[in-house]
């Protein structure tokens, strides 16, 4: 578990279904094709539940807990469009507009560059995506250019683990 300013992230587990389902099931959150029920939802969830099972510990997909409430995902994967690892977020909308989808990508790479010493961490985001893009600006990440992800037109986008001596963690808002 890794623990952030006023939230944890820890692995998901099966019993996390109801709460997972409201995230993954919300239109609103996961646009290009949110579960379409609970089984469907349970699926995805097993198959993120094995995928960090298979990964070094602190890469893998993590519930954004605050409060006891789940609030979102965040993860580090072996990204399918660069030669690396990817981050990724999701958040529920009550939880959306407060800096938490930025602290909780920050508190996870954090420890990816000071644990598991990534050179560096990738990220791809929709054209069309501009809270992700604030997100990643936020967090220091550069653009690199067009890339194909899942189909459809996306920015890749790179950060660097910071050189020996400088201080980690996302710029302020
Ligand atoms: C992408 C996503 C996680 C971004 O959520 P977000 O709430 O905009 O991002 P943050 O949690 O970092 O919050 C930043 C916002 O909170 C505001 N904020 C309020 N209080 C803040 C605080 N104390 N600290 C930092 N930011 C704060 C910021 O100003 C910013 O708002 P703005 O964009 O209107 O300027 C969210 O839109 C989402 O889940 N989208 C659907 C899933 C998705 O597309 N994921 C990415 C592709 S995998």
């Amino acid at each position: 578990m890794l623990r952030g300013d006023g939230f944890e992230l820890r692995p998901w587990t099966v019993e996390d279904g109801p709460a997972f389902f409201e995230l993954w099931g919300d239109p609103a959150v996961i646009w290009w094709g949110p579960a379409a029920d609970r089984a469907q939802s349970d699926l995805i969830l097993r198959r993120f539940l094995e995928r960090t099972a298979a990964l070094p510990p602190g890469l893998g997909f993590f519930a954004i807990v605050r409060a006891g409430q789940i609030e979102g995902n965040v993860f580090l994967a072996p990204a399918p469009f660069a030669p690396g690892v990817e981050l990724g977020y999701h958040l529920r909308l009550r939880a959306q507009g407060q800096g938490l989808a930025t602290r909780a990508a920050a508190c996870l790479l954090e420890h990816a560059f000071a644990q598991l010493h990534l050179p560096r961490v990738y990220a791809a985001v929709h054209a069309a995506n501009p809270r992700s893009t604030g997100v990643l600006s936020r967090l220091g990440f550069e653009a690199l250019g067009p890339v194909e992800h899942a189909g459809m037109p996306h920015q890749l986008y790179v950060l660097s683990a910071p050189s020996p001596g400088s201080s980690p963690g996302a710029s302020s808002p």
